[in-house]
């Protein structure tokens, strides 16, 4: 048992030091928390139960955490300038689940976006939607400009009965037409799912998603926007509120995670102060990395939209050998993305797809901006197109990475 308890130790350790202090970050879905959210983390709240809402639970000995509930709900409220929030699903597919709990029956239809098209497998049969039941029809998406086709949605919509239509998605390079969406609709509700996008809409640099029609929003906390892993919901309908709380809790979480809270505190209060500066750096280098690469040879998707308007760029890389042997070089440099489907590849191409994706939300928090979005460029050309040995721009990376050893965007510790 002695080497299995000092494997784990190791392994925690070597974790550690590879991926926050030697690897270039660039998942798309990852990002790190600050300081003082890290601190806040560490709490006995993480031992803890505290079943239903603030004020109104069934055990007893939460008094302080009701309080931080009430505080993380007030500031998310403010934050993304809506009547509810609700921070209690334990994350983002399981925020999505408890709408599709809240608002659909099993055997009602939404409308999704294939998983190729930028789709969460959460929206999909195989994963929330399936569980729920609901029958999945995929929207017609324009591959060239990477978005939803709204006059052929227009056209289905008009035959076909559509209970909730489901926006927002993990490859999402470009804001969905809400606005014109829910003029087409009739009763259909639509959920925008701002997993990526949550601190690029916090910081006032992406669509507001209720503003343009949408009904309610799901989403993960911890990609742009910088929090602790984890699930919120928002809204401005007071209906829906109620029953997504009720899916919430008896529904669907018990307990949920109560460590997360403080964090979830932290980072709100931090985004109101930082939110806009740092997002607007991180549009500024997804821009920058993505012309930079396709100035390099690469095919970045959309450059006859300036690539991207998020904090993703998508690269075809069938050229380079596919998204899987791409990845896998750029992980042997210590350069960590992830091969993604593109909407030309079918569904079960997920061995080895035509694209990576990569996310520059993490290096914009350690303080890295347009001239470093050149360096990674210039790393990932010399890896993947010149075939300089990788081992060798490991070393170079590690000692890139030096030079960023702290967090940006947020309060410093003392
Ligand atoms: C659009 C979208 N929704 C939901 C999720 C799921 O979030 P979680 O991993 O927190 O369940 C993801 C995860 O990457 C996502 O990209």
């Amino acid at each position: 048992m002695k080497s299995e308890l000092q494997r784990t130790l190791e392994l925690v350790e070597k974790h550690n030091t590879w991926r926050k202090d030697e690897c270039l970050n660039l998942i798309a879905s990852e990002n790190i928390m600050s300081p003082l959210a890290i601190e806040v983390f560490n709490s006995d709240m993480m031992h803890r139960y505290a079943e239903g809402l603030p004020y109104k639970r069934y055990y007893q000995g939460t008094k302080y955490v009701d309080e931080i509930e009430t505080l993380v709900t007030e500031l998310g409220k403010k934050l993304f300038r809506c009547k509810y929030f609700d921070p209690r699903p334990i994350s983002g597919s399981v925020a999505n689940l408890c709408v599709f709990s809240a608002l659909t029956q099993p055997g009602d239809q939404i409308a999704n976006l294939r998983v190729a098209d930028g789709g969460h497998i959460s929206h999909s049969p195989l994963g929330a939607a399936g569980l729920r039941g609901l029958k999945t029809l995929n929207m017609p998406f324009d591959h060239k400009e990477m978005n939803i086709d709204v006059e052929k949605l227009r056209l289905i919509t008009k035959k076909e009965k559509i209970k909730l239509v489901v926006l927002g998605g993990s490859l999402y390079l470009f804001p969905h037409p809400v606005k014109e969406i829910k003029e087409i609709l009739d009763d259909a509700k639509i959920l925008y799912d701002a997993s990526h996008v949550l601190g690029l809409i916090a910081g006032k640099r992406f669509q507001e998603p209720l503003a343009e029609g949408a009904d309610v929003v799901a989403t993960s906390s911890h990609k742009t926007f910088p929090g602790p892993q984890g699930g919120i919901v928002y809204t401005n309908n007071e209906e829906i509120s109620k029953r997504v709380a009720q899916a919430i809790f008896p529904g669907i979480v018990s307990n949920h995670h109560l460590y997360r809270l403080p964090s979830l505190a932290v980072t709100l209060i931090e985004e109101l102060e930082f939110g806009e500066k740092y997002a607007d750096q991180i549009q500024k280098n997804s821009k920058k990395l993505a012309s930079s690469l396709y100035e390099k040879g690469f095919q970045v998707l959309c450059e006859h939209k300036d690539f991207t308007e998020s904090h993703q760029i998508a690269i075809d890389v069938r050229n380079q050998g596919g998204g899987k042997k791409v990845a896998e070089t750029l992980e042997k440099a210590n350069i960590i993305c992830n091969k993604n489907l593109l909407p030309w590849d079918k569904d079960e191409n997920t061995e080895n797809p035509s694209g990576i994706r990569l996310g520059i939300q993490e290096c914009t928090r350690i303080g890295m901006k347009e001239s470093e979005m050149e360096h990674i460029a210039q790393l990932i050309t010399r890896t993947i197109i010149k075939h300089e040995n990788p081992e060798k721009i490991k070393e170079e990376v590690i000692q890139l990475k030096k030079q960023y050893k702290e967090t940006k965007y947020c309060y410093t510790k003392n």
